[in-house]
């Protein structure tokens, strides 16, 4: 099944409580931070995922890009986070290694995240370890850019990896997700579809959810 993960980067974050139950037909929210330094922009951090852990009951996806990531993940989970991902990065290998041990510890979900530069083969040394993979197919900072259909084969590259070293592994992709690129990235593997502005900007996002889903 294909699960929609919509992102509030695109809701109006005056209001956040009435915007998480806007989407409350979706599986998971997802939760872009940003630390200005791993990318440009400046977006959310550990209190707002304590408010919305309040909030809701639903999965919440947190998509960390930020800097050296080993040095947040306890407060990410101890603020109610379902999942973490970490983008490779944003750090050296043992420092990518520390940060989903810390992640073991607390007992939540392991992602890992790869930048449109980076190649498939990455994954390989993490592919057995994790929960999740994502895939970005816009550079990581901002909502609302276009879908890099470039980044497909990678997809498709990583599917086969999962379904040879672990299956239950499940595969997201992020950023320029619409009506027209999802039938595109579950074509070539993806299973956890992130969505912002196509979510947040329809007129109704619980038809958008049902478009996105394929229902
Ligand atoms: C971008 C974020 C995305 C973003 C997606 O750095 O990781 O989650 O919110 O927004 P759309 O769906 O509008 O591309
Ligand atoms: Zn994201």
């Amino acid at each position: 099944m294909t699960l929609i993960a919509p992102s509030i980067l695109s809701a109006d974050f005056a209001d956040l409580g009435r915007e998480v139950q806007r989407v409350s037909s979706a599986d998971w929210l997802h939760v872009d931070v940003m630390d200005g330094m791993f990318v440009s922009n400046i977006s959310i951090g550990v209190p707002v995922v304590k408010s919305l852990r309040k909030a809701t009951d639903m999965f919440l996806d947190v998509h960390l890009m930020i800097e050296k990531p080993v040095r947040y993940i306890d407060a990410f989970a101890d603020a109610g986070a379902d999942l973490l991902s970490i983008h490779l990065e944003a750090d050296m290998p043992p420092g990518i290694r520390a940060a989903l041990d810390a992640m073991d510890k607390k007992g939540v979900k392991k992602g890992i995240v790869l930048r449109p530069i980076t190649a498939a083969e990455a994954v390989l040394p993490y592919v057995k370890d994790v929960d999740l993979i994502l895939v970005m197919t816009v550079e990581p900072g901002f909502g609302g850019q276009k879908f890099m259909t470039d980044q497909l084969p990678k997809i498709q590259k990583i599917r086969q990896y999962i379904q040879e070293l672990n299956p239950d592994c499940r595969l997201e992709v992020d950023g320029g997700v619409d009506p027209k690129t999802a039938p595109l990235v579950v074509e070539a593997g993806a299973d956890v579809l992130v969505a912002g502005s196509a979510v947040y900007g329809a007129k109704d996002p619980a038809e958008a959810i049902r478009i996105l889903r394929g229902q």
